[in-house]
């Protein structure tokens, strides 16, 4: 067998234009458009690679882009007086500060003070135990965006056994709730999960996400199985791969997703649907 691909960046496009025919639809029946501000802090060149690509996304879907460029020295009253300031700003409807955030500042602080019908990451407690609860408000940008694509296929996913490798709050936690929400059978690995291989093989559904290059490995992929791989590892000669050994999963699954071009570009056009629901759960509650 050789796996399918499952087209992110084809999913994310299509996306794109979707929530550019709703904001189109908005804007022509006198409303305004919805706005996003992204608030980066210090150098991290990874961070405003993505910044970049968030920024540019916005202005072909529509959304208003309001971009903070803050020093590394930026200290935390500042940070958060600067949330608040957009937390009352009309025209911004999501919030997006940029992790990993300098050491000196508290990335939690930062995250419960986010309005949370702004807190379009989905970050924010109440908006966590929103999704835990399957009642979600606004729901983290990059497992909303696997969902995205798992409907792409068509597959019905109620009763299928998930395994999800990871636990960050961004990734692995949401990610679960998000396959439960949809009635899968889930299992959460992470670092000191023993026998990783055998809950893998054993898996319907695997979405790794921990930033190591092979860390699943491709022969453990049960013959059939969906592969989603969020990670996005650059390896010393260039390459970006992600966290599944890819040339050996796709003799085994059915459908895979590339690196790159399978979650990266989901999460991106995920912050901008987000934005528009948040614009549009505003303006009814
Ligand atoms: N850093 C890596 N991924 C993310 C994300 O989805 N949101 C934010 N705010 N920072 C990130």
């Amino acid at each position: 067998m050789t796996a399918q691909r499952i087209d992110g960046k084809q999913v994310a496009d299509e996306l794109i234009i979707k929530v550019r025919d709703r904001i189109t639809a908005r804007v022509n029946s006198g409303k305004r458009a919805p706005g996003l501000a992204v608030v980066l802090i210090g150098n991290d060149p990874a961070s405003a690679v993505y910044v970049n690509s968030k920024r540019k996304r916005c202005e072909e879907a529509g959304v208003k882009s309001f971009s903070y460029d803050l020093d590394e020295s930026t200290t935390q009253a500042e940070l958060l007086k600067l949330i608040d300031d957009l937390n009352h700003h009309p025209e911004v409807d999501g919030i997006l500060v940029q992790l990993p955030l300098p050491k000196h500042l508290d990335a939690d602080l930062v995250i419960d003070h986010i309005d949370p019908h702004k807190d379009v990451d989905g970050f924010h407690p109440y908006n966590f135990g929103r999704l835990a609860q399957r009642r979600p408000l606004l729901r983290p940008c990059t497992p909303r965006g696997v969902m995205t694509l798992l409907e792409s296929t068509s597959i019905e996913l109620a009763g299928l056994d998930a395994v999800v490798v990871g636990a960050s709050n961004i990734v692995g936690r949401p990610m679960a709730l998000e396959l439960l929400m949809a009635r899968c059978t889930v299992t959460i690995c992470h670092s000191k999960t023993n026998d990783l291989a055998t809950k893998v093989a054993a898996a319907d559904i695997v979405v790794a996400g921990v930033g190591i290059p092979n860390f699943v490995k491709g022969e453990w992929i049960k013959p059939g199985a969906i592969v989603i791989d969020v990670g996005i590892n650059r390896l010393d000669n260039g390459k970006l791969v992600g966290d599944v050994g890819f040339e050996e999963a796709t003799k085994n699954a059915a459908w895979i997703t590339p690196v790159p071009g399978g979650v990266g570009p989901m999460t991106v056009a995920t912050l901008l649907e987000n934005t528009l629901d948040a614009a549009e759960q505003r303006e009814t509650h």
